[in-house]
Order: structure tokens, then sequence, then C-alpha cells
């Protein structure tokens, strides 16, 4: 990605892409894998994929060849680079907020979203799921993979401390929630829990990051890395804050299906 750097203040997932980092989401390609095998993606589906980023998981769903696909994502630098992965009859992408997604009720049979919830506030939060509801048919499944909080009884002063360190090393609000609340953020909106997953937030560690680049996009980033001084700074501060923190943090992907009207349980 090419962005014009302004390396001090740039949101983290940036500083990686900007260094040849593909995969930007805390449980990796394997949990990604996960989820898309639980949503169970075939070629009767509709699907609307939130925010993108670089469109990694957007190739491997299209690879699915689903009836639809539409990638809502808010940054037009990702959006085009998504776009040129994308074409044909019933394939776009949207420059769009996820919390006011510019497509009729009941428009997919699947939604998911990864790395896109956790940065958002309570209110965003809240409001991007109430769009999965509306944008999904009764039936339809929602995907998503976050950054979960463990265990689920840590102290708020613990909570607010690592909110806080993370956020000031990503500079982008970062808020992660316990498994429950996850779960309770969809259950509150008419979805019923289908199957959620943990793995290690180990974005920045080494194995992770050859499993989700490979051995020559590990080569390049850590060439760019050598080259770029304010860059290799902001990762190795991130990197320490994750590390700092690992016991607390994990990636989580809880795929949910919404219940008809009416349903109670
Ligand atoms: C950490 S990156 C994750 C990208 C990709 N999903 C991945 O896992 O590699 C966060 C992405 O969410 C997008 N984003 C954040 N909030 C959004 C919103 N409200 N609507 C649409 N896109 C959003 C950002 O532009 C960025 O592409």
């Amino acid at each position: 990605m090419n962005l014009q750097a302004d390396y001090k203040n740039m949101p983290g997932h940036w500083v990686l892409a900007s260094l040849g980092k593909k995969v930007l989401r805390p449980g990796g390609l394997q949990m990604t894998r996960q989820m898309l095998a639980d949503l169970n993606i075939d070629e009767q589906d509709e699907v609307i994929e939130f925010a993108p980023g670089l469109g990694v998981t957007a190739q491997i769903t299209l690879r699915k060849n689903p009836l639809k696909y539409v990638a809502i994502e808010q940054n037009e630098e990702a959006a085009g680079i998504v776009r040129s992965y994308v074409n044909g009859n019933n394939r776009d992408v949207l420059i769009a907020n996820a919390e006011h997604v510019p497509l009729p009720d009941a428009s997919a049979t699947i939604i998911y979203g990864e790395a896109m919830l956790t940065m958002q506030t309570p209110a965003q939060k809240s409001r991007i799921i109430a769009e999965a509801k509306r944008l999904l048919k009764p039936g339809g499944r929602y995907g998503i993979h976050e950054m979960n909080m463990a265990p689920v009884d840590l102290e708020e002063s613990a909570r607010k401390e690592i909110r806080q360190h993370l956020a000031k090393a990503i500079r982008v609000n970062v808020a992660p929630l316990t498994e429950e609340e996850w779960q309770q953020l969809l259950i509150q909106q008419g979805f019923k829990i289908i199957s959620v997953h943990t793995a290690p937030m180990h974005l920045l560690h080494l194995r992770r990051l050859i499993q989700d680049e490979g051995l020559k996009g590990v080569l390049k980033i850590a060439g760019n890395i050598v080259k770029n001084r304010q860059a290799r700074d902001r990762v190795l501060t991130m990197r320490k804050q994750f590390v700092k923190h690992a016991a607390h943090l994990q990636g989580i992907s809880i795929v949910a299906e919404l219940l008809p009207v009416g349903h109670t349980k």
C-alpha cells in the first residue's frame, strides 16, 4: 500500500500495510478459514463483507463463487485495492461506512467483517451490528473476527490499562470485549450464536507472520522495516504492547444466525 506516510500518527494497520503486511486481523488466516468454514458460503449465497482492508479474505470468498459479493470499505485506497480483485456481474466494492450501508434491507444471506468492530465505540459497534441485521435475510449468518479480552472476569482497571496502552501504540480506538460481551452484543440484536473460537493474539509473532504472509512476504516486510526507521519504531511499540498484554488478548471468531422476527430464543 502506498500511503503518503505520516508514520508518527498513522493507524497501526496502515503502518503494517505500508510495509507489505496483508493480513491485518488478530487471529490470523487460520482463524479466517475457521470463520469461513462456519459461514459455509456456497454458490447460492449473497455475501457482504464489511471492511475488507487489502482484500485477502475477499479473494478466498470469491474463489467460492457466491451468487453475489459486495465489499463495504470506508478507506478509498483500500477499496481501490479490493476492486482490483473484484470483477464481473454481481460483484462490487462500495466506499461506505458499515454503519450506514447504501443497500436495501434483506440483501444478503451472509455478512462478515474482520478486525473492524474492535476499533469502534460501543455505539458504533451496536450500529454496525444493527446494520448487519437489517441487511441479512432471516436465517442469514453473520461472522465476526475481532480482538478478545480474557478472562471474562478481568477487572475493569486492568481492561482500561490495556485499552489505553493499545490505543496509544496503534493510534486508533482499541476496545476489545470479552467472549461473553461479544456474544451478548449479537444476541441482543436478535442473533443466535452458532460457533465461537479463540486463538492467541500473535499478529506480530514470527511464526504467525510466516503462516499469514509466507516466507517471501515476511522477508519483504523485514526489508522494508530495516529501511524505514519511523515505521520500525511504530511496529516495535505495537509488538511490545501485544507481548506485554499477551495473557489477556486473543483473536475471536463468532458466527451467528439471524433469527426470524418474533423468535425469542
Ligand atoms: C485493521 S483493518 C482490517 C482489514 C481486514 N478486514 C483484515 O482483517 O485484514 C480495519 C479496516 O476496517 C475499515 N473500517 C473501519 N471502520 C469501518 C467502517 N465503519 N466502515 C467500513 N470500513 C471500516 C478500515 O478502513 C480498514 O480497512
